[in-house]
């Protein structure tokens, strides 16, 4: 049993975790649940009863087993340590500490025994990152991947709660016959639109989303020899990221061997039936916890290389999931600290 405090408790990805701890019943001696002033007071129903959301302030660790935490960045920077300081162990779903060669940054399908190498943080992935690994890794281990280009098609979720807000207040006044509100959090109008600028644009012409997908695909898989080549996408969805995905292989891969390794792979559900129009749909992940996987084909040439169409629900598998899941390999580490 456990003592948690889930941090960044009224955001996007924070409310999920709440729901995923009392759906996988995960055992707790407390909790309490933590955000800013702007949320402070608000209130959360777990287990079929009320908390108050407290302010983040030094001493709310004192006693933590377990840190779940989903705030921005900086606030991770600053808190995150406090909290691992205080004894607990943090499993951060922010940038901050992903690449912090100290820090172990886990996907439980792919490498949980990194778990055990934490010094009090672990890091959760970027969403794109998650689900793209969770296919990639038996094919990885099966063929050794060389090579993958991706473009990823971001629900508006992905820029948490007021992400969600601007799309759908942007749709419900196409709707009325009215203007569309000017954005605020994106860059354009996300309605009607797909825009291929995700996180800040750097000097060589990519965004910082995009090479968080080169670094951390190689991080998690533990290959530094892996290209990625990423274009990432926001399009006019609420939730569940889509990516468009080709793989080279070192040896020959077959879309009927990947289906059969991806029919067999924890986290990994096969949706590949397009004569009956069934293949994955953000839509339809949406709530879901697995990596879904279909359009599966060969290349028209290249006898190493595989094309398929992957989608999952960013605030489920991409963020609150993996990190309870993450807790979860915790509670199985004797006598770590956990
Ligand atoms: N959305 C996704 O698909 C996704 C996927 C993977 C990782 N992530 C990462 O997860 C983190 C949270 O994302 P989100 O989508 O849940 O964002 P969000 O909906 O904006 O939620 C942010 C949370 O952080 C809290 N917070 C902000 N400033 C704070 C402060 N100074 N002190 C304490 N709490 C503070 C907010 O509390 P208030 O309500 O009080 O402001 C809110 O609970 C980000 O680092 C994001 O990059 C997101």
């Amino acid at each position: 049993m456990k003592n948690v405090a889930v941090v960044g408790a009224s955001g996007a990805v924070g409310e999920r975790m709440i729901r995923l701890l009392e759906e996988r019943e995960f055992p707790l001696a407390s909790i309490k649940f933590l955000a800013s002033e702007r949320s402070a007071g608000k209130t959360v129903t777990f287990r079929g009863e009320k908390h108050t959301v407290r302010k983040l302030e030094k001493g709310e660790f004192e006693g933590v087993d377990i840190v779940l935490s989903s705030t921005p960045g900086g606030v991770s920077l600053e808190w995150s340590p406090i909290a691992a300081a205080a004894g607990a162990v943090v499993v951060d779903n922010s940038s901050a500490f992903r690449m912090d060669p100290t820090v172990p940054l886990v996907v439980p399908e792919v490498n949980p025994q990194d778990v055990a190498k934490n010094r009090g943080i672990i890091a959760n992935p970027n969403c794109s990152t998650i689900q793209m690994v969770v296919a990639l890794k038996p094919l990885h281990d099966a063929f050794k991947v060389k090579r993958v280009v991706v473009s990823t098609y971001q629900s508006a979720s992905g820029a948490g709660q007021k992400g969600i807000d601007e799309y759908e207040a942007q749709a419900r006044a196409f709707g009325r016959g009215e203007p569309v509100p000017s954005p605020a959090k994106f860059a354009h109008p996300i309605f009607n639109n797909c825009l291929p600028h995700i996180d800040d644009f750097l000097p060589n012409g990519y965004t910082k989303e995009e090479i968080k997908m080169v670094n951390e695909t190689r991080k998690i898989l533990g290959d530094d020899s892996i290209d990625v080549v990423p274009t990432c996408v926001r399009v006019p969805v609420s939730y569940s990221h889509s990516e468009s995905i080709l793989v080279e292989t070192e040896s020959p891969v077959s879309a009927d061997a990947a289906r059969a390794l991806w029919a067999k792979a924890p986290g990994v559900t096969v949706v590949d039936d397009p004569t009956a129009k069934r293949y994955p749909l953000a839509a339809s992940a949406e709530g879901r916890d697995d990596v879904f996987v279909g359009r599966i084909r060969n290349d028209l040439k290249n006898p190493n290389a595989l094309l398929f169409w992957c989608v999952s629900d960013n605030l489920r598998k991409g963020a609150a999931t993996n990190a309870v899941q993450i807790a979860e390999v915790l509670l199985k580490l004797e006598p770590a600290r956990a």
